[in-house]
């Protein structure tokens, strides 16, 4: 949930480090810090706050140097302040270290350590790891860290510098993203590649046990499994450009406005219109033991979760597969029932969750395969499932996610009409569902020129309500999970997602005339259905906020505020639906005057418990 960093090179290290927390800031924003090996020691500089403080602070240094790390915190143990913040020291001043994750057994090491001598000067689970290199440290880092490693029970990411051996950085993995970047002369270890993508486009993805020994021209991996391995170079594809806000308030409006694009990249050489079905080349393999599966289990978090729903209405009406959403956390945990026949899809943008990423363990522990739905490439999930999908949305820097979203549920689209071309469908239905994906890139383009002028004004009326509702039905029941998600992540407005009918069996009970109701009542199979819980809620005097189909002129009779999107099949009307959602939490949360992309409490990647 932090973003680390380090730098070993020719240049100015504080420069390289506070640019890459810049990019990560979305990883972890309470506090940040930096350390450089320097001729007067080891410099320190940490600050409760954003990284803009910190930069503040740094601006004043005049020590310079070409070796450090640096970090960005989401506080998890120990309150964001100067203390806790990190680089973390041991008692000499000689070790510093930058660390994302957990150490779950710290209050056993910190005893252990304590026994022997050691002071602490935080609260924090993290610092037991600098005093824990102390004392194993002889005359080698590696060495010292390796050992380090073995007594942390949880999950770290780590970067590690030391006076005693000014030319070198030691990174660690183990559960924690961790990425090297190569440059000519330089090298530098992030957990994101947004902080590197700007130097080099190669890179080394460590695996979990890996430990890393970075010298400014050589590169060093000692594998807990394998011991010593070749670096594996890979080559990325991501621009800065497409990291950067390129003009917009925010990354969240940007990432928004890139959805037409993204949907296009998402479909991109995955239709077969002859044979009226979808190609999906990393599944390939896999594609038989889907259509025979006994039962998906699809495993997801947060949005990812939404997505996986409206993924298992689709694959169940299109492909006719008995198909189960669970929550990682929740699959993790309780003993779910794994037979021979099932298989497993974890869904995650980062691609680092933990829930997720733990549970699709356990699947595969029970010999169950496990697929994947991913954003990230090389990440941790996307690696450890036996195959699966990139989603092509590029990289989301916004805590909310949404271009991942659409393109998750996209990827869904072509999973279900691939499924369902080798089961029920026939050629014409193949054919008349890919005509209708191959028109959302511009029906969504449409629908961003002309939705922010009504949804401002929405916004405006409603940005100081205290609740909001969010109805939807079928397919777009999981988008008013998602609208009503995406707005009390961004503005703080407590929001409820139900399915429309169930309204009458509980939350009816909210509904007077300062409750305003966002209903989603396309023209689909259940409309009329719709339209009568739209009429309870007027009967109540609440205030209906309708997102209807294109030509649908009746539907203003009976809501306050209407917003039409273009007609679509029935299942891909979310593709549609979730758009003007994204722009009311957006602009209600803009008008508040909040901070959209790094919303209070929350983190972009969700790598703890
Ligand atoms: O990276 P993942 O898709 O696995 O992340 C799952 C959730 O943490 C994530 O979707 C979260 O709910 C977002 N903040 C929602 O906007």
């Amino acid at each position: 949930m932090c973003g680390i960093i380090g730098y070993i090179g020719n240049s100015d290290a504080t420069r390289v480090l506070v640019d890459g927390l810049y990019r990560m800031e979305y990883r972890g924003y309470d506090s940040a810090g930096i350390a450089l090996v320097t001729n007067d020691g080891i410099v320190l500089r940490k600050v409760a706050g954003q990284v803009r403080d910190l930069d503040h602070v740094v601006s004043t240094m005049t020590q310079r140097s070409c070796l450090g790390i640096a970090h960005t915190r989401w506080a998890t143990h120990g309150v964001p302040n100067d203390h806790n913040a990190h680089p973390h020291m041991d008692c000499k001043g000689q070790f510093a270290v930058v660390h994302n994750g957990i150490v779950e057994n710290y209050r056993t090491l910190k005893k252990f350590l304590e026994e022997r001598g050691h002071t602490f000067s935080s609260e924090t689970d993290s610092e037991v790891i600098p005093h824990l290199i102390e004392e194993f440290y002889t005359d080698d880092l590696l060495s010292a860290v390796i050992k380090a490693c073995s007594y942390i029970e949880g999950t770290y990411g780590l970067a590690i510098i030391t006076l005693r051996q000014p030319d070198c950085i030691v990174a660690a993995r183990m559960g924690s993203p961790l990425v090297i970047g190569k440059g000519q002369n330089e090298y530098i270890v992030a957990s994101d590649l947004a902080a590197i993508i700007s130097h080099t486009d190669q890179v080394v993805y460590l695996r979990d046990g890996d430990i890393a020994e970075i010298a400014q021209d050589k590169l060093r991996i000692e594998s807990r499994q394998m011991g010593t391995i070749a670096p594996e170079i890979q080559r990325v594809t991501w621009t800065l450009e497409q990291i950067e806000k390129s003009g917009y308030a925010h990354f969240m409006l940007k990432e928004i406005n890139e959805q037409p694009l993204v949907m296009r990249d998402t479909i991109r050489g995955r239709l077969n219109y002859d044979e009226g079905i979808a190609r999906l080349n990393g599944i390939a393999d896999h594609v038989e033991q889907l259509r025979d599966a006994d039962r998906i289990i699809i495993i997801a978090c947060g949005t990812s979760w939404h997505a996986a729903l409206i993924g298992e209405y689709m694959i169940e009406s299109l492909a006719g597969i008995p198909v189960e959403v669970e929550y990682g956390s929740e699959f993790r945990y309780r003993k779910p029932v794994l037979t021979k026949g099932t298989v497993c899809i974890a869904v995650s943008q980062s691609g680092e969750t933990a829930d997720t990423l733990a549970a699709l363990r356990e699947a595969k522990r029970h010999g169950i395969p496990v697929l994947g739905i991913c954003n990230v490439v090389g990440s941790t999930i996307a690696r450890e499932t036996d195959a699966g999908i990139y989603i092509h949305a590029g990289p989301e820097i916004g805590v909310a996610s949404t271009k991942a979203f659409l393109a998750q549920i996209m990827t869904f689209a072509l999973l279900s009409l691939l499924l369902g071309r080798l089961t029920h469908l026939s050629l014409d239905a193949g054919r008349n569902i890919i005509d209708a994906i191959t028109r959302i890139p511009d029906q969504l383009s449409d629908l961003l020129q002309n939705l922010p002028e009504t949804l401002i004004d929405i916004a405006k009326a409603f940005k100081d309500h205290r609740n909001f509702l969010y109805l939807g039905r079928g397919y777009n029941f999981p988008i008013a999970l998602e609208g009503a998600l995406k707005l009390k992540e961004i503005s703080y407005i407590h929001a409820e997602g139900y399915p429309a009918a169930e309204m009458k069996h509980g939350p009816i009970a909210l509904i007077d005339k300062n409750m305003p109701v966002v209903v989603i009542a396309i023209k689909d199979a259940i409309y009329n259905k719709v339209i009568s819980n739209i009429e309870e809620i007027r009967t109540r005097s609440g205030i209906v906020i309708a997102i209807g189909s294109e030509g649908d002129e009746s539907l203003q009779e009976f809501a306050d505020y209407t917003i039409f999107v273009p007609k679509t099949l029935d299942h891909l009307y979310p593709l549609l639906t979730t758009l003007p959602l994204q722009l009311l939490a957006y602009y209600i949360a803009d008008l508040k005057g909040l901070d959209v992309d790094r919303p209070r409490n929350l983190a972009k990647s969700v790598t703890v418990e």
